[in-house]
């Protein structure tokens, strides 16, 4: 989804805002583009496609000057061509904007400024901002870019310059994430603090209706309505190599085998010993409010949803409280029966995902418990919860969130133990899921260490068009996953389906040509699971199946078998996505496809 970075200081104001647009890639984009403030006059270079096109064009350019603002663009309203990249200028090129965000009375706005002589250079929502900001100006740009403000609907991370005062970049928020960084002499205002993380740890996430005023070595934090606003600055603790490759080719390569450590830094620290539950401080202030839900709803979109189904399975099972799982982008519309007696959990990697959020706050507005189950730390579902368990995974770069995935996981776990433990779950019993937990960082780089295996697989089967999957029990999500994982990143068309579902539809496509993945680990399900595979072989399908070490009955029956360490049923898919994760990967590499950014998809969709 579209990037922001600003800066302003006295370093090199190309190269640093070229740089965090390179940080900015993997969530996603279409085009890009640069404006500096140079002498009085803005320079504005924009490109389609890589960043690496927008270098080719600034490459002999000076661009000497200390602001400048930068942006990478995830079409939306208008096609990804040039003349729609950020910056947008208004008529005089005297004011640049980039913008995160929709407006959504852009077409009023556009047919009023029309009238008033207004030629657009573009199709997007945003150069509408350019435009009633250049009208509003008098001299003084926060105020224009206020009163301009007041006119808009919608939502917006926005920063902007202006060569009457170079001074100064105004950025304002509502509904699309933006920060403020502060550094030595330098300040910045970026949507992800990947963009500047290289320069400083210090960062001011603005709330919305907040704006900011940013010169070298100060900044003013004021509301819409003009008044100041104190914030405290927060030190992040993610580190640039985080979010660096660290020798993988990929991401999303570096991510999976960083699980082993992600699953254990999720669960660190968390363990009562002498309870045998989970110690969760981030619910502390919710006082005895847990101890009266009735029902709860897990509301997250993609991989997070997933996770959340594998939440319900944990918490209705460990807990014996009834638990929904809802899409966020179906649940903000619906009418959902809510009370105060109901908890709402917000499950995201990026936390900042626009359906997600617009779910919460629908629930918070019905007097219901909000809690937040999210990977970044200041991000808004973080904020807007009424409180809630960070990931602990580090940060996410990949498109494709895998070991964000087994942090939730491993989180709705500790949630579940800690509702059980309120309930009727026995000490022992939850001893001995914990004792279990603990072992599957080292079962992961088990499997881990399988790679070359599964990359013969994919050498295999990396030509065909359609895969199914699928899992019973706790992992029917997996399965879900797993073909999530497949089609993002290799865009062969994959579905997951509950395993008994399979005769209800999808045997009519099963031929020679097609391959289901099978997960058929041996647990209460595992007949059932052989009868599945049964019937896939009597019609002529391919079957790989992830089976536990030792297995031989399926050994018999499948075409391939990818042996996995045992564990208990409950953490199993904590194990069982691996293999499909090094599958999906393996496949699209073999395909030739760009597995960190695949096309058309956004890291963090921040937008409707
Ligand atoms: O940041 P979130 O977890 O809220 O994001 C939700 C989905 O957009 C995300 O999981 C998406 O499905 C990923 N591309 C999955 O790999």
């Amino acid at each position: 989804m579209c990037g922001i970075i600003g800066y302003i200081g006295k370093g090199n104001v190309k190269d640093i805002l070229v740089e965090g647009l390179k940080r900015l890639e993997y969530r996603g984009y279409d085009s890009s583009g640069i404006a500096v403030i140079n002498r009085g006059r803005i320079t504005c270079t924009k490109a389609v496609g890589n960043i690496s096109k927008l270098e080719e064009k600034i490459s002999g350019k000076k661009m000497p000057g200390n602001v400048g603002i930068a942006h990478t663009r995830w079409a939306t309203h208008g096609s990804p061509i040039l003349k729609n990249a950020h910056p947008h200028m208004d008529i005089r090129n005297r004011i640049a904007v980039v913008h995160n965000g929709i407006i959504e009375n852009f077409q009023y706005l556009r047919n009023k400024l029309t009238k008033k002589g207004v030629r657009f250079r573009s199709d997007t929502d945003t150069e509408v901002l350019a435009h009633l900001i250049s009208q509003n100006f008098k001299g003084n740009l926060s105020e224009a870019v206020r009163n301009s403000l007041k006119q808009v609907e919608g939502t917006y991370g926005i920063a902007v310059i202006c060569s009457d005062t170079p001074n100064e970049i105004v950025a304002a928020k509502k509904g699309s994430p933006l920060i403020v960084a502060v550094g030595k002499d330098e300040m910045f205002v970026t949507s992800d603090l990947s963009a500047t993380l290289r320069h400083t740890k210090k960062i001011i996430p603005l709330e919305d209706n907040e704006m900011a005023i940013i010169r070298p070595d100060n900044y003013e934090i004021k509301d819409i309505e003009n008044v100041p606003v104190l914030k405290k600055i927060e030190e992040v603790s993610w580190n640039i190599d985080m979010i660096e490759k660290g020798g993988y080719r990929h991401f999303m390569l570096k991510e999976i085998h960083e699980q082993p450590e992600s699953i254990t830094n999720s669960m660190r620290g968390r363990i009562d010993e002498a309870l045998s539950s989970s110690r969760l401080g981030g619910l502390l202030v919710f006082g005895n409010k847990l101890k009266k839900v009735e029902k709860i709803i897990i509301s997250a979109c993609g991989t997070s949803w997933h996770a959340g189904l594998i939440g319900e399975y944990m918490i209705e099972d460990l807990a014996r409280i009834p638990v929904e799982v809802e899409y966020a982008s179906e649940f903000r519309y619906r009418n959902p029966i809510l009370n105060e007696k109901t908890l709402i959990i917000a499950v995201s990697q990026s936390g900042e995902t626009a359906d997600t959020l617009a779910a919460m706050r629908e629930a918070k507005i019905k007097n219901s418990i909000i809690m937040g189950i999210c990977n970044v730390v200041g991000s808004s579902i973080a904020r807007e919860s009424d409180g809630g368990i960070y990931l602990h995974a580090g940060p996410e770069i990949g498109v494709a969130s895998t070991k964000a995935f087994t942090s939730q996981v491993t989180v709705l776990l500790l949630l579940a133990l800690h509702f059980g433990r309120m309930n009727d779950l026995s000490k022992s019993k939850s001893k001995e899921i914990i004792d279990e937990l603990r072992t599957i960082p080292s079962k992961v780089e088990t499997i881990l260490k399988e790679e070359n295996k599964i990359k013969k697989l994919a050498e295999l089967y990396f030509n065909k068009n359609n895969f199914l999957y699928l899992g019973r029990g706790y992992n029917f999500p997996t399965a879900l996953e797993g073909a999530l994982k497949l089609k993002e990143i290799s865009y062969i068309h994959a579905e997951g389906y509950p395993a008994a579902e399979m005769k209800h539809g999808p045997i009519a496509l099963i031929d020679k040509d097609m391959p289901v993945v099978v997960i058929a680990t041996s647990d209460t399900v595992y007949d059932k699971i052989i009868s599945n595979i049964q019937e896939i072989k009597a019609r002529n399908g391919k079957v790989i199946a992830v089976v536990n070490k030792g297995d031989t009955k399926i050994k018999k029956l499948a075409d391939h078998v990818i042996s996995i360490p045992k564990t208990m049923e409950i953490l199993s898919p904590l194990l069982t996505i691996i293999p499909m994760q090094l599958l999906a990967y393996h496949i699209a590499l073999k395909r030739g496809c760009n597995v960190d950014q695949p096309r058309n998809l956004a890291k963090s969709v921040t937008v409707e």
